[in-house]
């Protein structure tokens, strides 16, 4: 719980700011490669960029580790967790929901199918580089010099609470949950950026006017970014209206009752923030709107006028809500301000019809094929 404390995060905004500008600055670089030898095609795949520059982030801020995956798209383990994130087959879904019918899903995992053995094989991937980060930390903190890292790594084997095969546990927990879902919702911020073209303009003024331009080589403060309404707004609203996870399920733990109804114990049932984000009762008669301005104004930076606290249901409430709510806002906020100081953005294909990828995040299935063009002068 410390390591994602505000007191902590705002020490990792230098890092969130670090990577999203060399993932802008690397965009740049292909697009005007691409120019010299005579190529004026200025697509680009977002989902691609986003999730090597989100994997690369809990790298560094988990871990003290920097991946390189945004240089090296091939590493083992951007492709390991790219085969663990591919939608699943039409029979896994099938069987999957035969499996939530009958209340239990864990045989599912067990079945020789090759999906699972590409999941398993890449989990024990993911689960050795892990292991291998935490010993190479353990080593360095045994240096009575050295510093202790920010890291979440560092803060939690200061607090010493776990033994190494629990914390390579929780690794993988925060190396899983904390790169794809912040990568989905950057696509969908672009997705967003595309189709509301006045509010990209809007947006891009208030980051120019008021951050550092990307070639500044200060680290950013976690004021400066913090202290930009619209963007705030933007980010809540992406947030709210295209949740990463728009589904999740849960297991009532004894008998209880939800809305006067009657639930027994054992029974599993979904919350889904995709729904309840854009309830009308609980967010007005707009809620089907992509409106940032409903984060603007005295009182509603947090709520977006809301009638209910749990009307914002993107990172879940209560004691299993998601830990790095306040890590991803940051993470996402300067992963935006960074593309859209620098990059007109628009869709390659303005009339497509919006087709999604299913898995446990949910996000365009192109990846969002966006035109980006580099402005000058910030
Ligand atoms: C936009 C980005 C993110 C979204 C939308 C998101 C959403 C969620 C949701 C909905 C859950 C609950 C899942 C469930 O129980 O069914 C969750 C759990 C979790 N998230 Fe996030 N998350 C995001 C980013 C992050 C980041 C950046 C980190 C870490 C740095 C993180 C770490 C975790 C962890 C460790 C859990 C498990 C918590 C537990 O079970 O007690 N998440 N997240």
């Amino acid at each position: 719980m410390p390591a994602f404390a505000y007191r902590h995060i705002k020490n990792l905004y230098p890092v969130f700011w670090s990577k999203s500008v060399e993932m802008v600055k690397m965009i740049e670089e292909d697009l005007k490669s691409r120019k010299a030898n005579g190529n004026n095609d200025n697509t680009v795949q977002i989902s691609n960029w986003a999730s090597r520059a989100t994997l690369d982030i809990i790298g560094v801020a988990g871990m003290d580790h920097d991946f390189d995956s945004l240089r090296d798209p091939e590493n083992t383990l951007n492709q390991s967790y790219r085969k663990i994130m591919s939608s699943p087959p039409l029979i896994m879904k099938i069987l999957f929901v035969i499996g939530m019918m009958f209340g239990n899903l864990t045989w599912i995992h067990s079945l020789p199918t090759k999906r699972n053995k590409d999941i398993k094989q890449s989990g024990e991937v993911i689960r050795n580089v892990a292991r291998q980060m935490i010993r190479q930390k353990k080593a360095k903190m045994e240096d009575p010099k050295a510093e202790t890292g920010i890291d979440i790594i560092s803060v939690a084997l200061s607090s010493g609470t776990f033994d190494e095969e629990n914390l390579v546990d929780q690794s993988m927990t925060f190396l899983g949950a904390g790169h794809e879902t912040t990568a989905t919702a950057l696509q969908w911020a672009v997705y967003a950026l595309c189709k509301n073209p006045n509010v990209q303009t809007r947006l891009r003024e208030e980051i120019r006017a008021n951050l550092p331009s990307l070639d500044d080589p200060n680290p950013i403060s976690a004021a400066a970014v913090d202290n930009l309404p619209y963007l705030n707004a933007v980010c809540n609203e992406v947030l709210r209206f295209h949740p990463s996870v728009p589904m999740t399920i849960r297991k009532a733990v004894r008998d209880t009752t939800l809305a006067d109804k009657y639930i027994p114990k054992d029974t599993t049932f979904t919350i889904s923030p995709q729904i309840l984000n854009r309830l009308e009762e609980l967010w007005g008669p707009d809620a089907n709107e992509f409106n940032p301005d409903r984060f603007m104004g005295p009182g509603k930076a947090n709520t977006g006028g809301a009638v209910s606290n749990y009307a914002f249901l993107t990172f879940l409430h209560g004691p299993r809500s998601c830990i790095g709510q306040g890590f991803a806002k940051s993470e996402l906020a300067c992963l935006i301000a960074a593309t859209v100081g620098r990059f007109h953005m628009e869709f390659k294909f303005p009339d497509a019809k919006l087709e999604i990828r299913e898995g446990a995040t949910v996000s365009p299935k192109d990846g969002v094929l966006a035109l980006l063009t580099p402005l000058e002068g910030w």
